[in-house]
This record gives C-alpha cells, sequence and structure tokens, in this order.
C-alpha cells in the first residue's frame, strides 16, 4: 500500500467534476441557474457541437465584481450562503459553489462579467484548471460565460459523450427545463450557428404553449391549488393525451426542476383512475413551498429534493391534480351519453361495473357493452364509453374483437384484444389518423 496523501486541487476538481458535469448539457444546466440566481431578464445561448465544443452562456444579471472573480472558479466558494442556517432554507437555485470550478476543471473556460456599478468588465480564463490572472475586457452588462473543449484533458469522460446530435438533444431538454421553470426571463439558443429557440420574457402559459406545443395546450387542465405553506399551479392534460413516453413531465419545486420519488407517485395517483397502466400523463407544474420545509441539499446535481413531510405534500398534489382532472371531465364539450356514462364508469370500483357478453348493437363485434338500463349505449360508438378505464381494459372478456375503421385503429370502434387474466393489454393505438368525430384520442 503506499501512503495515504492528499489530492491535488486540480485533481479534487476533475473528481468532482464527475458528479456534476456529467455532460455537456449538465454543464449548461449550471450555468442558466447562475445567470437566474443573478436576476438575468434575458440569457442568450450558443452552443457547438452538441455543447463539447462551445457553450457561450451570456447574461444581463448583476456581474461579478474584478476581486471576486478568482473566488467564482473557485471550489467551494459562493455568495448564495454563508452559515448553515442558510442550507436550511435555500433560495437560490446554486448553493455549493462548485459549479464553476468543476466545469473549468474538464475545459478551457473564460468568465467576462460587468459589475452594474463598474464602468468596464474583467475577464479571468482558466485552462483546464490553471486559473490566469483578471483581465479588463469589454462587455456592455451582465456576465458571459464560454466553455470551450468540454473533457479536452480528460479522455476518459471524452470517450463516454455521444453524437453531437445527441448530446445536443440533451442540452435542448436541459434548456427546456430551464426555460419552462422561468417563463419570465427571455431566453434565445442556437446551435451550429443556428437559432433554434427564441422565447420572450412571457407567462407561463405562453412559455408552455411554445415549448410544449399546440396539442398539450389544446388538451391541459389548469391546476391551482393552494395550503399551508405550500401552492400548486400548471396543468396537466386529460387522460386521453398520455402517451406511453414521459418526454412532457415537468414538475418544479420551487423554481427547480426535479424528479422526486413521492411527487411522481402522487401523479400517478391522481391519474389512476382514468389512465391505463402503461400510458404516461403529460404534465408541467410548479409547486411552490416554504423553503424550510424541503431540503434541496440531497444531490449533488441538485436534481432531487426531500420534504420534511413528504406525505402532506404526497396528499396535496395528489389531491390538487384529481380535483382539476375532475373538473375538466365535467367540463367536457358535447359528448355522447356513452362518453359521459364512460367518465362515471372510470370512477367507480370495477366492482360495480357490469359487463355483459354478447353485445347486440348492430354492426359492433367487441360483444361488450355497459348493462346500465338508464343509459342508452351510441350504436355507432358502443365501446367509447368504457375504454378509457384501465379496470375496464383488464376486465374485458372479448378475445375476437377485430374492428377497424378506414382509416386505421380507433379507440371508438375497437375492443382491445385482451383476456381477464392477463395484465399485458395489447391496445390499439391511437393515430393521429382517426376520424372518428367522437373518438376522445382526437
Ligand atoms: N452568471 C453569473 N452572474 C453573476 N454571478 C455569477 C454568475 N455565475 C457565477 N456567479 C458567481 O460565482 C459563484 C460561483 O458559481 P458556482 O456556480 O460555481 O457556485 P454556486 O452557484 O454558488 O453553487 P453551485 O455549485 O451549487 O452552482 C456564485 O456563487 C456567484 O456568486
Ligand atoms: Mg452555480
Amino acid at each position: 500500500m503506499h501512503a495515504i496523501r492528499p489530492l491535488p486541487d486540480q485533481l479534487i476538481n476533475q473528481i468532482a467534476a464527475g458528479e456534476v458535469v456529467e455532460r455537456p448539457a449538465a454543464a449548461l444546466k449550471e450555468l442558466l441557474e447562475n445567470s437566474l440566481d443573478a436576476g438575468a431578464t434575458q440569457i442568450d445561448i450558443d452552443l457547438a457541437g452538441g455543447g463539447v465544443k462551445l457553450i457561450r452562456v451570456a447574461d444581463d444579471g448583476m456581474g461579478i465584481d474584478r476581486e471576486d472573480l478568482v473566488f467564482a472558479v473557485a471550489r467551494h466558494a459562493t455568495s448564495k450562503i454563508s452559515s448553515a442556517s442558510d442550507l436550511e432554507a435555500i433560495g437560490t437555485l446554486g448553493f455549493r459553489g462548485e459549479a464553476l470550478a468543476s466545469i473549468a476543471a474538464v475545459s478551457r473556460l473564460a468568465l467576462t462579467s460587468r459589475s452594474r456599478t463598474k464602468p468596464h468588465a474583467w475577464r479571468i480564463e482558466v485552462d483546464g484548471g490553471e486559473v490566469g490572472a483578471p483581465q479588463p475586457a469589454a462587455l456592455a452588462s451582465g456576465t458571459t460565460v464560454t466553455v470551450q473543449e468540454l473533457y479536452f484533458n480528460t479522455p476518459a469522460r471524452r470517450k463516454f459523450l455521444r453524437t453531437d446530435a445527441t448530446e445536443f438533444g440533451h442540452c435542448e431538454e436541459a434548456f427546456r427545463r430551464i426555460a419552462l421553470s422561468h417563463p419570465d426571463t427571455g431566453f434565445t439558443m442556437q446551435h451550429n450557428a443556428s437559432v433554434r429557440y427564441r422565447l420572450l420574457a412571457q407567462g407561463r402559459r405562453a412559455r408552455v404553449d411554445a415549448l410544449l406545443g399546440d396539442e398539450f395546450a389544446a388538451q391541459a387542465a389548469y391546476v391551482d391549488e393552494h395550503g399551508p405553506g405550500l401552492s400548486l399551479a400548471g396543468w396537466v392534460v386529460r387522460p386521453a393525451y398520455a402517451t406511453s413516453a414521459r418526454d412532457a413531465q415537468y414538475l418544479f419545486v420551487n423554481g427547480r426542476f426535479v424528479r422526486d420519488r413521492v411527487l411522481a407517485h402522487a401523479l400517478r395517483e391522481a391519474y389512476r383512475d382514468v389512465l391505463h397502466h402503461e400510458r404516461q400523463p403529460a404534465y408541467a407544474l410548479w409547486l411552490t413551498i416554504e423553503p424550510r420545509i424541503v431540503d434541496v441539499n440531497v444531490h449533488p446535481a441538485k436534481a432531487e429534493v426531500r420534504f420534511r413531510d413528504s406525505g402532506a405534500v404526497h396528499q396535496f398534489v395528489r389531491h390538487a391534480v384529481e380535483k382539476s382532472l375532475a373538473s375538466t371531465a365535467a367540463e367536457q364539450p358535447a359528448v355522447s351519453a356513452s362518453e359521459r356514462l364512460g367518465v362515471a364508469a372510470a370512477r367507480v370500483p370495477p366492482s360495480r361495473r357490469a359487463f355483459t357478453p354478447g353485445c347486440s348493437v348492430t354492426g359492433c363485434r367487441c360483444s361488450t357493452k355497459l348493462s346500465e338500463p338508464s343509459e342508452p349505449m351510441d350504436p355507432t360508438c358502443p365501446t367509447l364509453a368504457i375504454i378509457r378505464s384501465a379496470s375496464l381494459w383488464r376486465s374485458c372478456m372479448e378475445s375476437s374483437c377485430s374492428l377497424k375503421t378506414a382509416t386505421g385503429w380507433c379507440w371508438s370502434t375497437c375492443m382491445p384484444r385482451t383476456n381477464a387474466s392477463s395484465t399485458s393489454v395489447s391496445r390499439p393505438r391511437l393515430t393521429a389518423r382517426c376520424r372518428c368525430s367522437r373518438c376522445w384520442c382526437r
């Protein structure tokens, strides 16, 4: 065994960079968070080669004084907290004082900044962790950080990078999360000199429309719930819009995108009665919570949080989303009787729903209908009412359904092939080709 010795600072930073700067998208996220913490109202991003070759983030925030530039790129140096008690109520996105040092340890970084009260800007360069002296520079306002040749001095890490297109895709997702979480900030983003996003400072709804698209916007139900020490606002989509991908699930806790198991479970529970278990809901939700009852210091990349009373937060979120989904169902425009029945059926326990094999509706080969004498079945769309309930799918005994519409599989005329004991349901795909006027998949 060799003698134990302290590691050189540069190596410590490179090790830390492994956690904090996993890939270019992680570096971009850290730089954007710094700009937001600095109160930027406009942030311009310039990427090249998927962010590996270049990441430049320019903001109009408060800037950094000349004498602080060296600390900005030093490890464990931050302006955001100063004592242990600050850790108990973190109000900024960053607080660990290690992002810039980590990025600078594995790239060629230049930090140019002009403090609002100063006559001109200063620039500091860090080459693979080697810090240069601050030099006078020209910059109208704010801070510009340029990161070039990420991982140029850590070939092992470089090997794990994917193609430029894939890395850009990750950068784009990091950007979308930040841009959604802070709609009141304007953004531009270009990649390889072509402009990809130009977002004005706007309200949440406009930002959601711009980033999540018309379909999400058209299907979204508003959530607005307030409780003691916390509130939830945003949009959740109606169950029919759910897809099998998790690509539109945005949940922000105090302006920070998080993937949290408690919150994810609360959302799944809220959708449980109205969504098949293989489908994924889409949502953009902002949870605002008293900083003292949430700990954000639980993950090196600050991607997780821990709630002091996770049960109460779970219940609050679940209730808020359930309430919103229920009100959407009530607001459905011009639905048929069978559709209404479907909503009702989806909300009662399976044992209270009765099915009779051998549907007699002319033209229907699905052979299943609700035995609810007071609710007439719609002869053209006999199964629509029951299809939206995951538990009903599992209850269906029909195994020979083969109806198709002229334009493709359609929920409204085709029952799934399934059997009572199977949980893996072969479900007809919702298709954009569906022409059925009543079908909720449209
Ligand atoms: N764009 C910026 N505008 C103004 N100040 C900045 C900017 N970027 C960094 N700083 C300053 O540099 C310091 C170090 O930044 P760094 O990202 O390394 O740490 P942090 O944001 O404090 O914590 P974390 O490591 O959690 O991000 C910040 O505390 C801040 O004072
Ligand atoms: Mg930071």
